[in-house]
């Protein structure tokens, strides 16, 4: 996979490239992702670095993502959760119901990518920590995703009690990829008060595993892919 720096105006491209698995086809598998970004508009109108690196875990993981349930939080320009329903998942792709904005600029990035809002893919106003009526309409899920939306320390418990809420009584995972930025932020005492545990996943492994290096993405920062499961 590339890491995204080729740029076309105002487009960004990121490709996926992986060996097909049917034996004898020698053409491999290819899948190239364009998210439209605008630098100076805010957060969430382009893709932090968490997300090709959440996005290329997802490409290895594609041939387990068809018919999943797939909610993406804080998605921003949706890069993984794009990814996903690429694959074949049902995703739903939501950011925050304050920013009306980032919600169409992210049906832009869909329309981009040949899925057509509310057909393909639902997109959904939601604030973490909020119960209102939309957040109980998405359960149940399989997969739960979100890259870099642990930069604000006084927002992580609410993003951890969305999670604990739809990862409740289920076997659905949350992967989310993150940036590390301080060595004081912990989201460990959290997890135990809503009744989750989290895992790093070794990305050496899985870039052995799957024959795709996970490295050009991340570069000299330190990005993690952390999993969690309810207790
Ligand atoms: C650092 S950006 C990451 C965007 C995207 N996931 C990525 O990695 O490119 C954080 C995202 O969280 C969203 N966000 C911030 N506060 C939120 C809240 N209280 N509820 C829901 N989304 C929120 C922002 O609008 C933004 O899209």
């Amino acid at each position: 996979m590339s890491d995204g720096r080729s740029v076309s105006g105002q487009l960004k491209k990121f490709v996926f490239r992986g060996k097909s698995s049917s034996k004898g086809d020698s053409r491999g598998e290819y899948l190239e992702i364009v998210i439209p970004e605008l630098l100076t508009a805010g957060y969430s109108f382009y893709t932090w670095p968490s997300a090709p690196l959440l996005a290329w875990y997802l490409w290895t993981q594609r041939r387990h993502l068809r018919g999943l349930r797939v909610l993406e939080l804080g998605c921003g320009t949706g890069l993984p959760g794009i990814l996903a329903a690429k694959c074949g998942a049902r995703v739903t792709l939501t950011d925050s119901v304050a920013l009306p904005r980032s919600l169409r600029h992210l049906s832009a990035c869909c329309e981009a990518n040949g899925l057509v809002p509310n057909r393909d893919v639902k997109i959904l106003g939601l604030a973490w920590g909020l119960f209102l009526s939309e957040v109980h309409s998405l359960r149940p899920v399989d997969l739960l995703l979100a890259s870099d939306c642990f930069y604000e320390p006084s927002q992580f418990e609410e993003v951890l009690s969305t999670v604990a809420y739809l990862l409740d009584g289920t076997d659905a995972r949350f992967l989310c990829s993150y940036q590390e930025r301080s060595a004081d932020w912990s989201i460990e005492a959290l997890l135990k008060k809503w009744g989750l545990k989290g895992a790093l996943l070794d990305l050496d492994s899985l870039s052995e595993s799957s024959g795709v290096d996970y490295r050009s993405l991340v570069g000299d920062r330190s990005l993690h892919l952390l999993e969690i499961v309810a207790v």
